[in-house]
């Protein structure tokens, strides 16, 4: 029984991508900062803005399931402000979750993903890992970082046969997005449904949100044998976004 590490997965994409693991068989450490009691999977708690909680979470992981397949690094948040008011706090916890962590786990998941071919790393990036957009600088800054981290894990983990991607989506329906729609939605006067078309599908082709189920759709695909001539890349799912 192949074995994963899921990181944010007690809540919107991550636990999407959890559920969808142990539907197809795999056994799954569902690490978040928050557990709830109907996670999929065997629940973690970490911080994992501190190091040595990502140490943890791998030990854990190899210790209760004797080996490790796959790595997911899903946790993440936003943080909305202009770049002369960005809180240098709130940018330093953006990068720590969402880039230190996803290379803290490669490094330490490495011996384990590298043990047997077809090892995967997958990370959630964004289509703010290829543009940029105003006032989020942290998120874009440490999106972009993360395709050039999977990048080089691709080169590295070439002779073990390992994997490594980098999953680009649009607006996906989460609390991460629901939160952005409410605190627009306050901020213009305008009702939830306005902010929703004017503002957060505006980017979007074709004018819907991606279910979170979409994208385990596709990690489940990356993390299968048809995943692994995608090493290297950032596969975006973005209903058209970065075509413009
Ligand atoms: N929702 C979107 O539109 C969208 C689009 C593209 C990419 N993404 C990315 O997908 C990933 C998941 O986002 P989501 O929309 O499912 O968000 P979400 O808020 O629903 O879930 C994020 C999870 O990360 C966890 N988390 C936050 N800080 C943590 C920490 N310090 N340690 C451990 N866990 C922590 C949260 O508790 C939460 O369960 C993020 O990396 C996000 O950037 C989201």
């Amino acid at each position: 029984m192949r074995a994963a590490l899921v990181t944010g997965a007690g809540s919107g994409i991550g636990r999407a991508i959890a559920g969808r693991l142990v539907t197809d068989g795999w056994q799954v450490l569902s690490v978040d900062l928050r557990l709830t009691s109907d996670m999929p999977g065997e629940p973690f708690e970490a911080d994992l803005i501190d190091r040595a909680a990502n140490r943890h979470a791998v030990e854990a992981a190899v210790e209760r399931f004797g080996r490790l397949d796959a790595v997911v690094a899903c946790a993440g948040f936003q943080h909305v402000s202009p770049v002369a008011d960005f809180p240098e706090d709130v940018w330093e916890r953006l990068l720590a979750l969402m880039l230190t962590s996803p290379f803290l786990l490669a490094k330490y998941a490495w011996p384990a993903l590298t043990a047997n071919p077809g090892g995967r790393f997958v990370a959630l990036g964004s289509a703010h890992s290829l543009v940029a957009s105003p006032y989020k600088a942290g998120y874009v800054a440490a999106k972009h970082g993360l395709t050039g981290l999977v990048k080089t894990l691709a080169l590295e983990g070439a002779g073990a046969q390992l994997s490594a991607t980098t999953v680009c989506p649009g607006f996906v329906r989460t609390p991460l997005v629901e939160a952005q729609i409410a605190a627009q939605a306050k901020a213009h006067g305008l009702p939830p449904e306005r902010v929703l078309e004017d503002v957060i599908l505006a980017p979007h082709v074709i004018k819907r949100l991606i279910e979170p189920e979409e994208v385990a759709d596709v990690v489940a695909f990356l993390l299968g044998p048809g995943g692994a001539t995608f090493t290297g890349t950032a596969v975006s799912m973005d209903l058209g976004w970065t075509a413009r």
